[in-house]
């Protein structure tokens, strides 16, 4: 038996009844066989980015984000829009890592799931490849209307959606082994 890969998801809303959060925890129950989760739904927890405190001695919470992104074999962004962008904390998440390598090559499944998100979807892959990841077409979700199509007890009731999420872990999956 091959081992487990180790996904870090990062969690873009920081609301404690967050759907993203619910979205991956579903995720999660659904390739338990295949992938090992860890969440990461901190991202409040960093300090605001400032380009003079990335130096060599950068905030604790930045070294630890930065080695579990590291120590990943893949990494699951899912996120709402937020005023037709990326939410700032998560913005603000991403650019602590950008003077460093540790999204370089790495394979990445990027969902928006949100009332619209069109742009931040757009947003994040633009973001996701100037960091030089990699992930394509069949690893990009848009989930529309977000909040009616998983409840508390994770079930996503509309089949397509349920059908796009399974895709999407598939496909996933593929480009993990590429
Ligand atoms: C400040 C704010 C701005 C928002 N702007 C947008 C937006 O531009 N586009 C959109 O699709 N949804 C927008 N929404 C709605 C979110 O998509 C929706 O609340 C979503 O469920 C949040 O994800 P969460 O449940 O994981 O927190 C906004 C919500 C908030 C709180």
């Amino acid at each position: 038996m091959t081992a487990k890969k180790k996904i870090l998801a990062i969690i873009g809303s920081t609301r404690a009844n967050s759907s993203n959060l619910k979205l991956v925890a579903k995720i999660e129950a659904l390739s338990k066989e295949i992938f090992d989760f860890t969440i990461f739904d901190e991202i409040s927890s960093l300090p605001h980015f400032n380009p003079d405190l990335d130096n060599d001695h950068p905030p604790e919470s930045v070294v630890s984000f930065r080695e579990k992104i590291a120590g990943a074999d893949g990494i699951l962004i899912c996120t709402p829009e937020y005023v037709f962008s990326l939410p700032g904390s998560l913005k603000n998440a991403i650019e602590w890592c950008v003077s460093t390598t540790v999204f370089s090559q790495k394979p990445v499944g990027l969902i928006t799931a949100s009332a619209s998100g069109d742009k931040a979807s757009e947003e994040l892959q633009l973001i996701m490849q100037t960091l030089e990841t990699r992930f394509n077409e069949d690893t990009t979700l848009l989930i529309k209307g977000i909040k009616g199509k998983i409840n508390d007890q994770l079930e996503i009731a509309d089949p397509d959606t349920l059908s796009n999420v399974l895709t999407f872990i598939t496909a996933f999956q593929d480009l993990l082994k590429q």
